[in-house]
């Protein structure tokens, strides 16, 4: 596994949820983190942690803060993707506007941070990306079509960062959970809260991928917290 030792990590949609338990685990295991956030928060006070205001929706906060990280701590080795939109587009909707906010913000957001940060993953020689996806990236199980389908488009995006990135020892892991217990699912009442995927759990798995050796490579990783066929 590589030595998370000097090494620096980028992660969006710090302020709560997954993103924030990323940060947390990547600063416990010895990471740098450079935290991307639109507001408030309540991330611990530790000179390994550098916050900076980002926007999904604005390529030019991408670079402003990718350039930030770079001036803070000489390097940038990973990009944790966490920040997300889950309003409801639906297929028979007259009205395209979530389905515009999601393709923006689960698509083009992680896209643009990515492009911010290639010079540094390039110049790490062990550059690692996680972008999250989710189930609703690997199967369409309800009415929301607009979120499957920006979630397929981030696995894709995975993909397409994987390949380019090779021969610069760039690995990128498309991250795929089910229910994890957020804001983000306080809404869904169809699958017990206690019995979510847990957001610790998820930043656990995503600082492994972000340590896995170049020859060991995870291109979709799917956390289930329930049965479902295959997956
Ligand atoms: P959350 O709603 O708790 O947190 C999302 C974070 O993204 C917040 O900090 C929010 O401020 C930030 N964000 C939203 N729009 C932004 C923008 N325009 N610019 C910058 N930051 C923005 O959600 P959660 O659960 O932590 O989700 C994180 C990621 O994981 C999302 O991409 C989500 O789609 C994905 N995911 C979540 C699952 C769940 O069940 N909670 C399951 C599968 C995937």
């Amino acid at each position: 596994m590589l030595d998370p030792d000097g090494r620096v990590a980028m992660v969006s949609g710090a302020a709560r949820g997954i993103g924030r338990a990323v940060v947390l685990r990547l600063l416990d295991r010895g990471f740098a983190v450079s935290a991307g956030v639109r507001d408030l928060h309540d991330l611990p006070d530790s000179n390994q942690l550098f916050v900076h205001r980002y926007d999904a929706e604005s390529p030019a906060s991408a670079d402003a803060w990718a350039v930030a990280t770079a001036e803070r701590f000489g390097r940038i080795d990973a990009v944790v993707a966490a920040a997300g939109i889950n309003p409801v587009a639906r297929l028979l909707d007259a009205d395209d506007t979530a389905l515009d906010a999601l393709w923006t913000v689960n698509v083009k957001g992680p896209k643009h941070l990515v492009r911010a940060a290639w010079p540094h993953l390039v110049a790490s020689g062990n550059g690692r990306v996680a972008i999250l996806s989710s189930l609703s990236g690997k199967r369409v199980a309800n009415e929301n079509m607009g979120y499957a389908a920006s979630k397929f488009a981030a696995v894709a995006l995975t993909h397409a960062i994987r390949r380019e990135g090779w021969d610069h020892g760039i690995r990128a892991t498309a991250i795929c959970p089910g229910f994890v217990d957020t804001d983000m699912t306080a809404h869904v009442t169809k699958h017990p809260r206690a019995q979510m995927s847990r957001p610790e759990d998820v930043a656990a798995l995503i600082e492994t991928m972000l340590s896995l050796p170049a020859h060991a490579v995870v291109a979709e990783l799917l956390i289930n917290c329930r049965l479902e066929p295959t997956l």
